[in-house]
C-alpha cells in the first residue's frame, strides 16, 4: 500500500480540494435521499464531485458499498471516501435519548449501548459518527437539550469521554468500531431564549467552568474529530473564531483534532455578516482551522485561488488534506474501502434480541419516577386497566435524532402492557391529540368512562417526538393541546392514575403534578419503550434514575439549573410561590423549580444516614475520603446514585450555590446499609478566576450528600 506522503505528491491542488469536501449520499447516487439544509447554491462540477473525499446522509450498506465503488473506479489515485453518520443514540435498535442516558448516571450502561451502536453502524457501512455532542444547557426551550446529558459539567464529560472510548474501542482497525466527532464546539446550548441557532452571550468564567469543559473531556479521551457549532459565539461564528478555534483548542487544550463544518455552517458565514462572499467564507474557516467543509462549495470553489493569491500556501491545503487520509489509514480504509460491510452482514447486525433487551434494560434505566404516592408499583393482578392518552398506542417513542430506527420497530405502551399482561382486560382510548394545535376534547367522554371502569388508569402523555431536536425550540414547556385538562378529567374518574411521560425535554407540569399521585418520564426510551414501561409500571424494574436537569415550575423561570451562582438577596426556600419582596422571586410562582437535578424516587426507601470527612483540613497535595452511610429501608432491592456536592463558601469571585463533585451508582439488597466512600481532591476545588486561570483558593467548603435541593448532611472543609 502506498504511503500518505507519496499519494500527497501525486496529488493534484483539485484532487486535495476534494478531500477537504463532504457532500449528502443523493448526490452520488441520485437516489431520493433526504435533503436537508440549503443544497441549492453547491453549484458543484461532476470533476470536482469525483474528487470528493467524504460522504454523509446515506441509508445503509448497499448505498455504502455503491458509493465507494463507484468512486474508487474513477479515482486516480484509488483514495477511499469517508462515510459519516449521526448516531446519536443507536443506530437501527434505539436507546434512550441522551438527556435520559444521562439520568441512568451509569456509564457502563452507556458505554455498552455505545459499542452495540458502533456494532450496528458498521455492519452498515458508518466510519465516522457525529457523537458525543455534549453541550451543556439550562434552557428547557432549546430542542436540542434532549441529544445532551444536562446541566452539569461532570456528567457531560463522564458520558461524552464514555461514548468516545466505547465508539472507538482500542484500535479504529477493528471493523466494528468508529472514529468519533465531538461537537459542537462551543456553548450552542446556550442560545439566547432557546431559540436554535441564536447567539450565545456568554463570560469567559461560564465558558471555562461550565460549557467547555465537556468537549475538552472528549477530546482527552481521543476522539479523532471535533465539529464547530452554528451559533456565534460573543459575537463570532465558532467556525471562524480564533478564540475558540486557535486560543483555546490548539494553544491551551494542545489539541489539533480534524475538524469538520457542521451542514453549511460556512456557507452561513455570509448570513452571519461577517463574510461579503463564499471566498471570504472559505478564507474564515480555513484560517481558523476547520479542515472539512460540509455541505457548502466555498472550499473547492475558492481555496485553489486563495492559495494562488498567497493568502494560504499549498503546504496548508497540504495539512489539512494529510489529516483527513490519516483518518482514512487508522480505519484501514486504504486496507478494506469497505471495512466489512455488506448488506447481508448489515441485516444479520439489526435489532438482535441482545441489542433489543439492552435497549430495554437502558429504557428502564433511565426513567425517572418524579413522584408516586401509592399507585406504584401494579401489583400486576389488576384486571382492568385503562391505556389513555395520545402516548398510549403510538410507537413514534424513538426521539428525532434516532437514525436508522423506525417507529414501525418501536414498541407502543399498549403493546408492552399486552406483552405483559396477556390476561388482563385492557382498554386503549386516546382521548385527545398531543400537539398544540390539538384542542378537540371530544374524545373525553370515551376516556372517563374507560377510567371509571377501570381498576388503575396508565394515563400516558407527552410530547410528539419532533417537537425536540434540531430547530424545535419551544415558547410554552406545558404539555400539549388539552393533555393536561383530559387528565384533569381522568384522574377526577380515577384518582388511582399513574401518569407516564414521553418528551426530549423538561416540561412544566406543575398544573398536573397536584392532581396526579404518580408520575414516570420515560423521555424518549427508543426501540423498547413499552416493554421497560410495562417492566417498571409492574416493578419487575425498580426505577432508578435521576434528573440531570432541573424541570421548571414555569416556563418563564427559564433558563433555571441547581448550580446556579449566589446572589445579595438570595431565593427563599418557600414551595407555596408567595411573593417575597425584595428577594430574586417571580409574583406568580417562587423560583424553586418544580423538581431539581438529582430528583429520582424508587420503589425501595433508601435512608441516608450520615456523612464523615476523614479529615476537616487539608492542603493541595492531599486527600480527603468522604464517606456516605446508605440505608435501604425496604424489602425491595433498588439501584441508587449517591452524589457528593460542595459549595466554596468564600472566594475571589461568586461561585455556585453548590456543583456536584462525584457521584457513583450503587445497588442495595433489601435492609443493606453500605459504605459509599468518595476521594475530594484539591483539583476539584478549582475555578476559573479573574486572573484568568482554573485555580482553588484556601478557606472554607461545605461538603453535602443528597440532592440539590435536598441536601444532607452537611459537614465543613477547609483548604488550607
Ligand atoms: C446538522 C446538525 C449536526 C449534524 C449535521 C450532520 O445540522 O447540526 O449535529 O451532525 O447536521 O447531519
Amino acid at each position: 500500500m502506498r504511503n500518505i506522503e507519496d499519494i500527497l505528491k501525486d496529488m493534484t491542488m483539485e484532487e486535495k480540494l476534494g478531500q477537504l469536501a463532504q457532500y449528502n449520499a443523493n448526490l452520488f447516487l441520485n437516489s431520493d435521499a433526504d435533503i436537508t439544509g440549503p443544497l441549492t447554491e453547491l453549484g458543484l462540477t461532476t470533476e470536482e464531485l469525483k474528487n470528493v473525499g467524504s460522504v454523509l446522509n446515506f441509508r445503509n450498506a448497499r448505498e455504502v458499498c455503491t458509493i465507494q465503488k463507484q468512486h474508487l473506479e474513477a479515482d486516480r489515485h484509488k483514495i477511499p471516501m469517508l462515510f459519516m453518520m449521526d448516531v446519536i443514540h443507536g443506530y437501527r435498535t434505539i436507546y434512550p435519548i441522551p438527556l435520559g442516558l444521562g439520568c441512568s448516571f451509569d456509564t457502563e450502561l452507556v458505554e455498552a449501548c455505545t459499542r452495540m451502536a458502533s456494532r450496528e453502524a458498521t455492519a452498515a457501512g458508518v466510519q465516522v459518527t457525529f457523537t458525543p455532542m455534549v453541550d451543556y444547557v439550562r434552557d428547557a426551550r432549546w430542542g436540542r437539550v434532549m441529544e445532551t446529558c444536562g446541566e452539569d459539567t461532570l456528567v457531560n464529560s463522564r458520558m461524552g469521554a464514555a461514548q468516545v472510548r466505547a465508539f472507538q474501542g482500542e484500535s479504529l482497525k477493528d471493523k466494528s468500531t468508529m472514529a468519533t466527532c465531538v461537537k459542537h464546539y462551543a456553548a450552542y446550548g446556550g442560545a439566547e431564549a432557546g431559540r436554535d441557532y441564536n447567539q450565545v452571550e456568554l463570560s469567559e468564567h461560564s465558558l471555562r467552568e461550565f460549557y467547555l469543559p465537556a468537549y475538552k473531556a472528549c477530546l482527552d479521551a481521543g476522539a479523532e474529530m471535533l465539529m464547530p457549532a452554528f451559533n456565534t459565539l460573543n459575537g463570532v461564528p465558532c467556525v471562524a473564531n480564533p478564540w475558540l478555534m486557535q486560543t483555546v483548542l490548539r494553544e491551551d487544550w494542545g489539541h489539533d483534532p480534524l475538524v469538520i463544518s457542521d451542514y453549511n455552517a460556512i456557507g452561513e458565514l455570509r448570513k452571519h455578516g461577517v463574510a461579503e462572499n463564499m471566498k471570504q467564507a472559505a478564507k474564515l474557516a480555513f484560517e481558523n482551522g476547520c479542515h472539512i467543509e460540509m455541505c457548502s462549495s466555498g472550499y473547492i470553489k475558492y481555496l485553489k485561488e486563495l492559495v494562488q493569491e498567497g493568502v494560504f500556501t499549498e503546504e496548508q491545503v497540504d495539512d489539512a488534506c494529510r489529516k483527513v487520509l490519516q483518518l482514512k489509514e487508522k480505519l484501514g480504509l486504504f486496507e478494506d474501502p469497505y471495512r466489512g460491510c455488506s448488506p447481508e452482514g448489515e441485516a444479520k447486525a439489526m435489532l438482535t434480541p441482545e441489542n433489543r433487551a439492552l435497549a430495554r434494560k437502558a429504557a428502564r434505566e433511565c426513567a425517572v419516577l418524579l413522584k408516586n404516592e401509592g399507585v406504584l408499583p401494579l401489583s400486576g393482578q389488576e384486571k382492568k386497566i385503562a391505556l389513555i392518552g395520545p402516548m398510549a398506542s403510538t410507537n413514534a417513542l424513538k426521539g428525532f435524532w434516532a437514525c436508522q430506527g423506525r417507529d414501525e420497530e418501536t414498541v407502543s405502551v399498549e403493546e408492552g402492557m399486552r406483552n405483559a399482561l396477556p390476561e388482563a382486560r385492557i382498554v386503549a382510548v386516546r382521548g385527545c391529540g398531543n400537539t398544540c394545535q390539538d384542542l378537540d376534547m371530544s374524545g373525553f367522554a370515551e376516556a372517563v368512562e374507560a377510567a371509571k371502569e377501570a381498576d388503575v388508569v396508565i394515563l400516558c402523555l407527552g410530547e410528539p417526538q419532533d417537537y425536540s431536536g434540531e430547530g424545535n425550540s419551544r415558547a410554552e414547556l406545558e404539555l400539549p393541546g388539552v393533555q393536561t385538562e383530559l387528565a384533569e378529567a381522568v384522574i377526577g374518574a380515577n384518582p388511582n392514575t399513574a401518569v407516564v411521560l414521553f418528551s426530549g425535554r423538561p416540561l412544566v407540569l406543575t398544573r398536573l403534578e397536584k392532581m396526579a399521585k404518580a408520575m414516570l418520564t420515560m423521555w424518549f426510551p427508543g426501540t423498547e419503550a413499552g416493554n421497560a414501561v410495562a417492566d417498571l409500571l409492574l416493578g419487575k424494574a425498580n426505577p432508578c434514575g435521576k434528573l440531570t436537569m432541573t424541570f421548571p415550575a414555569a416556563v418563564g423561570q427559564c433558563p433555571i439549573y441547581y448550580n446556579h451562582p449566589r446572589t445579595g438577596r438570595p431565593k427563599p426556600a418557600n414551595k407555596d410561590g408567595v411573593h417575597m419582596p425584595y428577594t430574586s422571586n417571580y409574583i406568580e410562582c417562587g423560583n424553586l423549580p418544580l423538581y431539581s437535578f438529582g430528583h429520582g424516587l424508587s420503589y425501595s426507601k433508601f435512608v441516608y444516614e450520615g456523612l464523615t470527612l476523614s479529615a476537616d483540613s487539608f492542603t493541595a497535595g492531599e486527600k480527603v475520603t468522604a464517606t456516605v452511610t446508605l440505608r435501604n429501608e425496604s424489602d425491595r432491592s433498588g439501584k441508587e446514585t449517591v452524589m457528593l456536592y460542595m459549595q466554596d463558601v468564600v472566594a475571589s469571585n461568586t461561585r455556585p450555590v453548590q456543583q456536584l463533585l462525584d457521584y457513583v451508582k450503587v445497588e442495595l439488597a433489601p435492609r443493606e446499609c453500605r459504605e459509599v466512600t468518595f476521594t475530594i481532591t484539591e483539583e476539584q476545588l478549582r475555578f476559573w478566576n479573574n486572573a484568568h486561570r482554573f485555580v482553588s483558593e484556601p478557606g472554607l467548603f461545605r461538603i453535602s450528600t443528597g440532592y440539590a435541593d435536598h441536601l444532607l448532611h452537611t459537614k465543613e472543609l477547609t483548604l488550607k
